[in-house]
């Protein structure tokens, strides 16, 4: 006889088929969203099996996707996050902890980051004490360079921390030297391309840490999560400290005494013996992911190939439709890369005889769903004006993506015939005010 969870599950896989039927594309009616999660039958079962098993706190389902995804990513060690910007914020923090000792990221130092971008990137710099200095980007890779990066390094530059542009990565071999060469850290935000390679390799194996985002525009989706990866064992138990209040503790939840010592321990200034479970060894947070996340990571995991081609192929859809446009600069590939795209990035000509608002406005009108490159030049943000900061050289470009950049979706669920009417949508607008 067949279990009752079987019998729940095929339910599940019956209903997901009943939901998905009639979802039939008509131009100008259905929303061609810039992003979303690209979820199965699959995914669904496996969030019902973890609600089912009632996995409801980190568990079995987050070890193993930590495990395959370390490994899938060709670094030692992943740990999740309840968000990207956890992931963000738990890899900048993990450098201040004293157990780095004199190359510790102290108040006041600088880290080198991009004016155009994704704020979560920033944050941590001024959420601990540092002072961000930006740089700008390339109009058409929408990334800083190397020697860009170079230029800004100055006395009291400590860390380098950037964020890959919507899937095209930045220089990031180069600048993985440049502070190799100079003693600089270097956290690489590759929330927006896994599965992107830069010179060969994966992006998220250049930096001492790295971090990924699971939020449905992202490549891979739990929902709300993160994750930070790095082959340093002893900032992975750093990052982990700081994820899970601070202990010093490492036992998995449920388990008792892994480092067969609970009782024996004298640190800080408590009695000897005090329980290893509630020592705090730094000033941490809880910034953990649960089981039905990791669950519904664990069936994205095993798509993510898929996911990436389908990325690839939209996006050249979208370039190969739109080359020759009057007026519009199209996204350009950073050399020696091969991007999975987040996005499909345009900068309307400034002499353009129109706006961005006026093209953004008709294809909305659409329902094709356009976002701004992020925050645009983020020192111009009213939450950055007064933030102590320096700005190396001009940030000319970032101004322009502020006002005249934009982007539209290359994910996975957009069909032929939706990327063909963005196509379409976006000639017809040039055609009638070009
Ligand atoms: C480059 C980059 N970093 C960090 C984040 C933050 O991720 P999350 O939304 O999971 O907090 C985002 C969000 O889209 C992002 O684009």
């Amino acid at each position: 006889m067949r279990g009752e969870k079987a019998f729940i599950l095929d339910e599940v896989r019956r209903y997901h088929k009943e939901q998905e039927a009639g979802k039939d594309f008509v131009p100008g009616v259905t929303e061609i969203w810039p992003s979303g999660a690209t979820l199965d039958a699959e995914d669904r079962v496996a969030l019902v099996e973890a609600a089912l098993e009632m996995r409801i706190a980190a568990g079995p389902s987050s070890r193993r996707f930590e495990s395959l995804f370390a490994r899938r990513l060709g670094r030692r060690k992943a740990h999740l996050t309840n968000s990207g910007s956890s992931a963000n914020l738990l890899a900048l923090t993990a450098l201040t902890s004293h157990t780095l000792g004199e190359r510790r990221l102290k108040p006041g130092d600088e880290v080198i980051t991009v004016a155009a971008g994704f704020p979560t990137t920033v944050n941590p710099i001024v959420q601990n004490g540092m002072v961000p200095v930006f740089i700008d980007v390339e109009l058409g890779t929408y990334n800083t360079t190397a020697e860009r990066v170079a230029r800004a390094i100055g006395p009291k530059t400590r860390a380098v921390m950037i964020a890959h542009a919507l899937g095209n990565p930045f220089e990031a071999e180069e600048v993985a030297q440049l502070a190799e060469e100079h003693g600089l850290f270097f956290v690489e935000d590759n929330c927006d391309a896994v599965g992107t390679t830069y010179n060969g390799k994966v992006t998220g194996t250049f930096g001492d840490v790295t971090t990924v985002s699971f939020y449905p525009a992202h490549h891979l989706t739990m929902g709300e999560g993160g994750c930070v990866l790095t082959s340093d064992l002893k900032l992975a138990r750093v990052v982990e400290s700081l994820r899970d209040w601070g202990r010093d503790c490492w036992c998995e939840p449920g388990r008792n005494n892994t480092c067969l010592k609970r009782f024996d321990y004298r640190l800080g200034n408590l009695p000897h013996g005090y329980d290893h479970k509630y020592i705090f060894s730094h000033v941490g947070y809880n910034l953990k992911a649960t089981d039905l996340q990791a669950s519904l990571g664990l069936s994205q995991l095993a798509r993510l190939d898929e996911f990436t081609a389908a990325r690839k192929r939209n996006w050249r859809r979208l370039r190969e439709g739109l080359d020759g446009v009057p007026h519009l600069l199209l996204p350009e590939a950073t050399r020696n890369s091969d991007p999975s795209w987040f996005g499909f990035v345009l900068t309307v000509d400034p002499d353009a005889p129109f706006r961005r608002a006026e093209l953004v406005d008709f294809l909305e009108s659409r329902k094709i769903g356009t976002r701004r490159l992020f925050a645009g030049n983020l020192t111009r943000q009213p939450a950055y004006v007064d933030q102590p900061h320096r700005v190396v050289g001009d940030l000319t470009n970032s101004d322009l993506i502020t006002e005249h950049t934009f982007w539209v979706g290359v994910y996975p669920g957009l069909t032929d015939e939706m990327l063909d009417y963005v196509v379409a949508s976006i000639k017809e607008f040039v055609g009638a005010n070009g």
